[in-house]
């Protein structure tokens, strides 16, 4: 966010900065985008998950109340100024957490109509409109994490009790059976939390991600051999045959089909390669897009999608992944073999 954006959220009543850096930050918020703006962390405050019944509900209702609040004095600034594509996305993703889908829609219509190639915009319009996109658009995705790599590990692993990396690890450790792994790549690696979790597991570990800001945290750790900015697909299939181990934890959930990244990754394992996974997973057949922009797949559809490209299932496993509104979010670890 640049200086003039800044002064138009702070304009239409933005927290202080200070509360900002202390508040938690819902996992739908943030990835709805809402991370690196000030007036939205700020509301998220309420969303801790509490250990009461009451105390929950109670702060579930005064998180909908200040998101409301916040709501109308977005709504007063982008009357002031109609164009603002920064004050339009604000107030797109303030009517989604609110569940106002109608006016959510409304909004991203207007931003498309005025950047018809808004990406963001594109993708939560094609959800709100009903239509389940294939997988979500890179330029989207990029710039989502792009705005919240600094928030990343605080917001997960402090307030949504994060655990998809262990679990990820943990089947790996399993799917290996006591062998090291010569050449693993971490698949939408993020800021790294995988990593540490894979010591004496991994000789050489690679990691890609479309995000710049995701893959510079991700270098600070000093683990990866090598990192890069790419796309999942594309990257492996320009690399048949090179790893023994591949992982995606919390990832597949920005793809719908699986068959592109089954069929990739299928193609750049070796011999005795694995690929060991997170998704989310709903009861109902295939996939599903949310009003997160992100998938939930059933697991009749994993394990056909997996069959199909040619894996066999060594292991699944229901896991809880994270907190949602103070709720665990249900997901499926698995490992697939050759
Ligand atoms: C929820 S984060 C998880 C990050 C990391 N795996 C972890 O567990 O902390 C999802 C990551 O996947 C990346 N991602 C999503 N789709 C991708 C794709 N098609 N290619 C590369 N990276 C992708 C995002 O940029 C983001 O950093």
């Amino acid at each position: 966010m640049n200086r003039r954006e800044r002064r138009k959220l702070g304009k239409a009543g933005a927290a202080a900065p200070a509360a900002a850096t202390s508040a938690p930050l819902s996992v739908s918020a943030m990835l709805m985008g809402l991370a690196g703006q000030q007036a939205p962390l700020a509301v998220e405050a309420a969303a801790a998950p509490q250990a009461d019944p009451v105390q929950s509900l109670l702060a579930r209702e005064r998180q909908q109340r200040d998101l409301a609040e916040e709501l109308a004095r977005q709504q007063r600034a982008l009357a002031a100024e109609p164009d603002s594509e920064l004050l339009l996305r604000s107030v797109g993703r303030l009517q989604l957490r609110l569940e106002r889908r109608a006016d959510a829609l409304i909004t991203y219509r207007r931003l498309l109509h005025l950047q018809p190639d808004h990406a963001e915009a594109a993708h939560l319009a094609a959800i709100l409109s009903g239509v389940t996109p294939e997988k979500a658009d890179a330029d989207y995705v990029a710039k989502l994490f792009d705005a919240f790599a600094d928030n990343f590990d605080r917001t997960l692993t402090h307030w949504l009790e994060y655990r998809a990396p262990q679990h990820v690890a943990m089947a790996a450790r399993e799917a290996l059976g006591g062998r090291v792994a010569d050449h693993a790549l971490d698949l939408g690696c993020g800021t790294g939390l995988l990593a540490p979790e894979l010591t004496g597991l991994v000789r050489r570990l690679d990691g890609i991600d479309l995000s710049p800001r995701m893959i510079e945290k991700a270098a600070e750790r000093k683990l990866y051999h090598q990192l890069d900015v790419a796309e999942i697909v594309a990257y492996l299939a320009a690399r048949p045959a090179r790893y023994d181990l591949l992982l995606a934890a919390d990832v597949l959930a920005y793809f719908g089909r699986l068959d592109d990244v089954f069929a990739a990754a299928k193609a750049a394992l070796q011999a005795d390669g694995r690929f060991v996974a997170t998704i989310e997973r709903h009861p109902a057949e295939g996939f599903v897009a949310a009003k997160s922009g992100r998938f939930a797949h059933s697991e009749s559809y994993l394990r056909q999608t997996a069959e199909q490209a040619g894996f066999r299932l060594l292991s699944l496993k229901p896991v809880d992944l994270r907190l949602e509104d103070g709720k665990p979010v249900p997901g499926l670890v698995f490992a697939l073999g050759l």
